[in-house]
């Protein structure tokens, strides 16, 4: 094979102008083990974002390897014209570990398709049209993904109709300058006014990440989801929760995000961690919700045999290795030492998440975002040999979710890491 000899000039050469990727000089992987990365140059990186929170149990975990490599051998592609054993079981292993009466499934190859898989269902089944995101969210890359995206950077100029964005539960941030408890989750219910006057006051659904994951890791206060689901349901919507960054553990103790918040949605989607990085997409959907989709369709790549195995093997890594409790643990211990390091560094406004998805959010004086500052951070982390992911409205927040295995071993190291980086980015 031909040695890429400058990456940043073939990129600019052969890719579109907007295939974003981190640094000055883009980074070129060729091989991942666990948490650890190489370059091609062979330089080892301990990995803190998982290819986007995706990369659930290490890379090229043995069980999964083993599962894709035994059915690239048995048959590879069979489209949804025809049923494989793994799609079927990865259906069945959905409806047993989701909350509530989620129960029928539709498999795709990616996030985006199945947010879109999504509405087309809450559309179908309640005959409404409008929907109700959040801003500072993120679903995919469609003209109807982009639309229910609260953050202008990610959206496009042909926008999809029918969608209002309700105030997203950013308490570092709080749009009515409130502070909890105090504020008594006002937004959650302005929920109800924004249905009034900018709806037709007839709402198909509410769609809403347990955390928002590109937005920053934005953490709602425990009864958010409570107060917004009840709204949305009184007014005859139903409830589709986006776990594509936060379904199988990746928050801690519990299998899915909105564990955490008490809510049981009519409708689930996942893709990222799902299958530790195959491509992956399922909505998954109680059966009278799943049941009012009767309009033709299919998907030449959904419920690949190969995606489905990589699926089947990583949930059967995530439940037996019991990696919610895993999580939670190493988790804990990765929020206590970026907390004192935000006691040490007065640019750390803010840390924030949940088990393995923490939020660094930082600021220059009276809580101005950083984005320049986050951009130097990130190039010394590399430097200093750890990969860290990006995210917010103003591109100011480290995203911190190594994959699920990281050890506390590991965990450590990258917290040792990360105190020389805070140390060198203001000099
Ligand atoms: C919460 C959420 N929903 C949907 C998507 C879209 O997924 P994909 O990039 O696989 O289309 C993403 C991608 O980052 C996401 O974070």
């Amino acid at each position: 094979m031909r040695v890429m000899s400058n990456a940043a000039e073939l990129k600019e050469k052969y890719l579109y102008p907007n295939v974003r990727t981190y640094y000055r000089e883009p980074l070129v992987l060729s091989e991942g083990n666990g948490c650890r990365v190489r370059d091609r140059e062979g330089r080892s990186f301990l990995d803190l974002f998982g290819g986007i929170l995706t990369v659930s149990v290490g890379h090229a975990h043995p069980r999964v390897v083993g599962a894709v490599t035994e059915q690239v051998r048995k048959i590879s592609h069979t489209s949804t014209c025809y049923l494989n054993e793994p799609m079927l079981r990865l259906a069945e292993r959905l409806a047993e570990i989701t909350p509530g009466r989620l129960q029928k499934s539709f498999f795709t190859n990616s996030g985006t398709e199945a947010i879109e898989t999504a509405i087309a269902t809450a559309r179908a089944y309640t005959g409404r049209l409008e929907v109700i995101a959040l801003r500072h969210s993120y679903h995919g890359r469609s003209s109807l993904a982009t639309t229910l995206t609260g953050n202008a950077a990610w959206r496009t100029s042909n926008p999809a109709g029918g969608i209002v964005h309700a105030h997203s539960p950013y308490c570092y941030r709080c749009s009515f300058g409130l502070s909890y408890p105090g504020c008594g989750v006002a937004c959650a219910h302005d929920i109800e006014e924004l249905i009034k006057t900018e709806t037709t006051g007839t709402v198909a659904a509410l769609i809403a990440e347990p955390i928002q994951g590109v937005g920053g890791f934005v953490t709602p206060p425990p009864e958010y989801f409570r107060v917004a689901v009840d709204i949305v349901r009184r007014h005859g919507g139903i409830f589709i929760c986006d776990e594509v960054q936060t379904g199988f553990g990746r928050t801690g103790d519990y299998l899915f995000g909105i564990q955490h918040w008490g809510v049981e949605p009519d409708v689930m989607v996942f893709a990222k961690g799902l299958a530790n990085g195959a491509p992956i997409g399922a909505t998954i959907a109680i059966p009278e919700v799943a049941d009012a989709v009767t309009a033709n369709s299919i998907s030449t790549f959904g419920g690949n045999p190969v995606s489905m195995a990589a699926g089947v093997a990583t949930l059967e890594v995530i439940i037996e290795e019991k990696i919610p409790e895993h999580v939670g643990r190493v988790g804990r211990v990765m929020m206590e030492g970026l907390r004192r390091l935000q006691d040490r560094h007065s640019f750390i406004g803010d840390v924030r998440g949940k088990g393995l998805m923490i939020g660094v959010e930082l600021v220059g004086e009276n809580k101005a975002p950083a984005p320049d500052l986050t951009t130097c951070f990130m190039e010394l982390a590399r430097e200093e040999g750890v990969l860290v992911g990006r995210g917010g409205l103003y591109g100011n927040v480290l995203r911190i979710a190594p994959p699920m295995t990281i050890s506390e071993e590991e965990a450590g190291e990258a917290l040792e890491k990360l105190g020389r980086v805070c140390a060198r980015v203001l000099r």
